[in-house]
């Protein structure tokens, strides 16, 4: 799903229009917190949302990405935006690769949790590995992101591809990171998509 195809058409998005909406709320509302911090991005593609964090003051990121389809556009945009000496990219599964990957300042997670089944072990490594804030965007359990979630199924099915489109239930995402001592500071709903950020208390 996650292909050199959907890598091109992101990085085609963000050079014509930026960040999409709800990425934009998350890098201004994580604004206060990226001066001199360290990023760790989960699933983030061609590493937009991380390139806008160190041009609003971050040292270093990292990004861990399943998909290695990715890395030609992410190394092309890190190179333009000047911060490729910055940005480290990791490929692999992030769950898998949790405990071999250092703590960050700011980790982020924008529409990730929805590839995952797990979703306790995803979110619960992501709280872990943040030392001062956790930024998550993930579908809302509404009817019409149901019949999207049938859907892909569906295509899926025919496709013979085990990819899968989760809606696991807002409140447990929220509570699974909060029960690692975090605590939710800011909430942003559009009509299928929730939008998170929680600070260590
Ligand atoms: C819907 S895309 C979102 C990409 C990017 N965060 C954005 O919002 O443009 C989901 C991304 O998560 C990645 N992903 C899914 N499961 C992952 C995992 N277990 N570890 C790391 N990346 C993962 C996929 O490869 C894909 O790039």
């Amino acid at each position: 799903v996650f292909d050199d195809k959907q890598a091109r058409k992101d990085l085609k998005a963000y050079r014509r229009k930026g960040l999409d909406h709800l990425a934009g709320v998350i890098v201004e509302q994580l604004r206060p917190h990226v001066r001199g911090a360290t990023v760790l991005e989960v699933g983030g593609g061609v590493g937009a949302i991380q390139i806008e964090l160190l041009k609003a003051g971050a040292v270093a990121s990292v990004n861990v990405e399943i998909s290695d389809a990715y890395e030609d556009a992410a190394m092309d945009l890190a190179s333009a935006s000047g911060t490729s000496d910055s940005v480290q990219r990791v490929v692999g599964d992030f769950v898998a690769e949790a405990d071999s990957l250092a703590a960050a300042d700011v980790v982020v997670m924008n529409r990730v949790v929805c590839c995952y089944p797990d979703m306790a072990a995803m979110v619960g490594a992501a709280a872990d590995k943040s030392t001062k804030a956790l930024a998550m965007v993930f579908p809302r359990d509404r009817w019409f992101m149901r019949v999207v979630r049938a859907a892909i199924a569906g295509a899926m099915r025919f496709r013979r591809n085990p990819f899968r489109f989760y809606l696991h239930d807002p409140g447990h995402i929220v509570a699974t990171a909060s029960a690692r001592g975090l605590e939710e500071v800011f909430s942003q709903r559009t009509a299928g998509w929730q939008a998170v950020v929680l600070e260590r208390i």
